[in-house]
């Protein structure tokens, strides 16, 4: 499985021959203005929540590709009413894909449109393909529910957390989530795009360490194999 980090909480995943995007929000990032989203191979849009900074190139991308849309019922429904493919899921649900099973958790967020209308629940999922397991955490603060999936999914790969803190859980609540998951291997996400979520990387990377974990932070456009 190859991940691509396309700056705040885009990533490009890929896995078993398919491409998909999670939370494509890239146009307005100036620190990924050398993403160019009319290059993106992509056949499935991940959505875990409707907030615009997760939301703001779905329509372009998936026009462009014709991207089946993942999300919950309401953000998959949203899109599907402007003639876009979607797959709705709900929370406690699983679904096979072709690039492997996909499973919708829980997150503690919210999930409005920028326009308004009601966007559902936030969640996160877990992406079990046969040989990798990998948790995107999504926008959330740091829940009890986390400890449910080692129990239910098994070991997991990698966990893919926020860690901007403000609108999200920070580095410390990241490192007490990484040990309920039980996964000592994080990317962070969700960091230093706005001036409330900027990071001391070096800082974050340390107490990470200090705890016997690592903390991945990829440059935008740089990716890491699973
Ligand atoms: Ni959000
Ligand atoms: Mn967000």
């Amino acid at each position: 499985m190859k991940i691509t980090y396309l700056g705040h909480a885009s990533l490009l995943i890929e896995a078993h021959a398919q491409t998909i995007l999670v939370d494509p929000y890239i146009t307005a990032n100036t620190l990924a203005e050398h993403i160019d989203i009319g290059k993106l191979e992509v056949n499935y849009i991940l959505l875990t929540h409707a907030h615009g900074d997760h939301i703001l190139d779905v329509e372009t991308i998936a026009k462009r590709t014709g991207a089946t849309i993942i999300s919950n019922f309401e953000i998959v429904t949203y899109y599907q009413n402007k003639g876009f493919e979607g797959h709705p899921m709900n929370h406690g649900g699983t679904w096979q894909f072709d690039f492997g099973k996909l499973h919708m958790v829980n997150a503690v967020h919210t999930s409005s449109f920028p326009d308004g209308a009601y966007g559902g629940n936030p969640s996160g999922f877990v992406l079990e393909t046969k040989h990798h397991n990998i948790y995107i955490a999504g926008d959330t603060a740091l829940t009890y529910d986390m400890k449910l999936i080692p129990k239910i999914f098994g070991k997991l790969d990698l966990a893919i957390l926020p860690i901007g803190d403000n609108f999200t859980m920070g580095v410390d609540s990241a490192i007490v989530a990484s040990d309920f998951v039980e996964c000592d291997k994080v990317l962070g996400y969700h960091y230093d795009t706005f001036g409330y979520i900027k990071i001391d990387h070096k800082q974050a990377k340390d107490k990470f360490a200090k705890n016997k974990k690592e903390l991945i932070l990829l440059d935008i456009g740089k990716h890491l194999k699973i």
